[in-house]
């Protein structure tokens, strides 16, 4: 049978326990809320910037693109083409409502799935309702290499001679 001493004992070791707990459980939530705002800070001081994909990327050699080539760059949404009188790149953006146009090879024509626009091969309208032609790009040779910008529209009469 206890004794009233032991059964006191007993009551205090409980509430030591208890109060150990609480303690831990206050310390943790303290450092949960440290580590929040640990990296709430260290997220302030990076730049807050969007990183988009460089939209400038390599054709290839020219010398190996015969005259007539159109070469589309699907991840890019552009075409190549090597036309009689040199190099131009035009977005395979529709103008219409932005659906990514599509040619066959062997067709001198650059149709849109989404409305059914058609335009040539340099980019003019064949028939809409695309209001207007496929946006034409900046193209450079750089270190003998072909260099497609797709973020950089030019007048659409721009040929680079080779
Ligand atoms: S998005 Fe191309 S015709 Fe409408």
């Amino acid at each position: 049978m206890p004794l009233i001493d032991d059964l006191e004992v007993s009551a205090s070791r409980e509430e030591l326990e208890r109060r150990r707990f609480l303690g831990l459980l206050g310390s943790g939530a303290l450092g949960l809320a440290g580590l929040g705002t640990l990296i709430a800070g260290v997220r302030y001081l990076e730049p807050d910037v969007l990183y988009e994909e460089d939209e400038r990327f390599t054709v290839g050699r020219p010398e190996t693109i015969p005259v007539g080539t159109l070469l589309v760059a699907r991840t890019r949404k552009v075409y190549v083409v090597h036309g009689p009188r040199g190099f131009y790149a035009i977005s395979a953006v529709c103008s219409h409502f932005g659906c990514v146009t599509r040619h066959t090879p062997g067709q001198a024509r650059i149709t849109c799935p989404c409305h059914g626009s058609s335009f040539d091969l340099t980019g003019n309208v064949i028939s809409g309702p695309a209001p207007s032609g496929l946006v034409h790009l900046k193209l450079t040779l750089e270190h003998g290499l072909l260099i497609a910008d797709a973020s950089c529209p030019v007048p659409s009469d721009t040929v680079l001679e080779v």
